[in-house]
């Protein structure tokens, strides 16, 4: 076949769920134990990663082998172009590159492919951040209820901020930080199934987290400060909420800024504590499949495990933090990935007959800031009543129903 007509007909594929038995499997499918689009892998555990540390944590383990089969799947990272999975195709791992355009289109991708059937899985961003020494520390697994997209902001450089404006980052629409946005794009917060995220750590928390004395002797540095006292201490599993930005922000100005705009658009239920560059991002891929029924956005978990803080110690400054200081978590957040994380998923696989095909029924709004999946968000100021796009979107879903 011609490759023009070879690629048309994955697209033709790639946007019909059903009715794809045309596609060229060989050229895409390196692997005769692959799926195929007539017989597509409905995976119950699928592990998102972002970069390759994150995925090796996953690799050459004891308890599975996700790379027993490869799938070559259009629209992924040119770094990261096969989806993972072990051979009866029950768990499955992905990376997506970093920061937010690579990681809502690999989403995107993933979630519009014909070698999947997605809509019973069990989703689990399992990546390192940066985390507040207020709620963790080196190694630390938090788990989120939230995700904000913190940097979605007017900016002014540090020099030409106003004296009476306590930071340079100030909300769309409005003339002053800590003003609630007036222009929402839909991205700036999602909020997730919390008795999944409960169940998580319930299963988390079996774990025998790692913790390594290069970690224990940087963290010793935030005893200083009492409100730095989990900072200090060895890792747990902590449930608190993630900040999405593609600017890698740190120091004690910008992390407290971004834990008001948490606050801020949660309307004061978010607990900020961790940060990296891809959630929001995403979240806005899935919640867009979910909204046609691809795959269920109750089934969605956000780990982040504290590879950094932040911000700065007493006494330390804040590019001296950043750029010089070893920090040395990077080794027990990638131990604590696999470690917590197994246990999810395997809790999983493992629960799925008695308690996950049928799903944690959720007890809070899940969804975006528009209500795009239906129920009343319970941030942001939609609470009241339905954008048009909401209107518009639950059209759209009744007429596919
Ligand atoms: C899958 O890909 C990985 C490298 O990404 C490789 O190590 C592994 O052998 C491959 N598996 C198969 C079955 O080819
Ligand atoms: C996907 O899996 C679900 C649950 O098993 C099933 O009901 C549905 O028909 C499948 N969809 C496709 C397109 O195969
Ligand atoms: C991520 O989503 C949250 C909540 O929707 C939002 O506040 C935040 O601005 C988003 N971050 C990015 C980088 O998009
Ligand atoms: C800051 O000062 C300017 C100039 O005096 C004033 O117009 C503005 O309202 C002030 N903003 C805040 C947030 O106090
Ligand atoms: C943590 O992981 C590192 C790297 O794998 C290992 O050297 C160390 O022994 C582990 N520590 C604990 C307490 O498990
Ligand atoms: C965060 O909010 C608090 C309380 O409103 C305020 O005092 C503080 O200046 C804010 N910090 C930043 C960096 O915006
Ligand atoms: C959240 O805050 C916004 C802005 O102040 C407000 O419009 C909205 O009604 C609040 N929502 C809830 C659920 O309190």
């Amino acid at each position: 076949m011609h490759l023009l007509n070879v690629f048309s007909s994955v697209l033709a594929g790639v946007t019909t769920l059903q009715g794809v038995a045309a596609l060229p499997q060989g050229l895409w499918s390196r692997d005769t134990n692959a799926p195929t689009s007539s017989s597509p892998f409905s995976p119950k555990a699928f592990i998102i990663s972002m970069f390759s540390p994150e995925a090796g944590a996953w690799y050459g383990i004891p308890d599975f082998n996700v790379l027993a089969v490869n799938i070559t799947v259009p629209g992924l990272s040119m770094l990261f172009p096969d989806v993972h999975c072990t051979g009866d195709g029950q768990i499955c791992q992905l990376t997506t590159g970093e920061g937010e355009i690579n990681a809502a289109t690999t989403i995107a991708s993933l979630v519009a492919s014909p070698y999947f059937n997605l809509t019973q899985t069990y989703f689990m961003i399992a990546g390192i951040g940066g985390v507040s020494p207020e709620l963790a520390t080196l190694g630390s697994v938090t788990l989120a209820r939230f995700a904000v997209q913190v940097a979605l902001q007017y900016e002014f450089d540090a020099r030409e901020i106003p004296a009476n404006f306590s930071t340079g980052y100030v909300p769309f629409g409005t003339k002053a930080p800590g003003q609630y946005p007036t222009s929402i794009y839909g991205t700036e917060v999602f909020e997730l199934n919390e008795a999944l995220r409960n169940k998580a750590i319930e299963l988390a928390s079996t774990a025998q987290l790692n913790d390594t004395q290069a970690a224990a002797a940087y963290r010793a540095n935030y005893a200083s400060d009492p409100a730095y006292a989990a900072g200090a201490s060895g890792p747990t599993i902590v449930p608190c909420d993630v900040a999405t930005s593609d600017n890698y922000y740190s120091g004690n100005l910008l992390a407290e800024a971004f834990d008001n705009t948490t606050t801020l658009l949660t309307n004061g239920t978010g607990l900020y504590c961790s940060s990296a560059q891809e959630d929001n991002a995403s979240l806005e891929a899935f919640l867009r499949a979910a909204i046609y029924g691809f795959v269920d956005f109750s089934r969605i978990i956000v780990m982040r495990t504290g590879s950094d803080f932040d911000r700065q110690y007493p006494g330390e400054t804040a590019t001296q933090h950043l750029l010089y200081d070893h920090q040395n978590g990077h080794i027990p957040s990638i131990a604590n990935i696999y470690l917590a994380g197994v246990k999810i998923v395997e809790g999983i696989v493992n629960g799925w007959d008695d308690t996950f095909e049928a799903g944690i029924t959720p007890t809070n709004y899940i969804g975006d800031i528009f209500g795009s999946l239906g129920g009343t968000p319970d941030f942001g100021p939609y609470s009241g009543g339905a954008p048009a796009t909401k209107r518009s979107i639950e059209a759209r879903r009744r007429r596919r129903v």
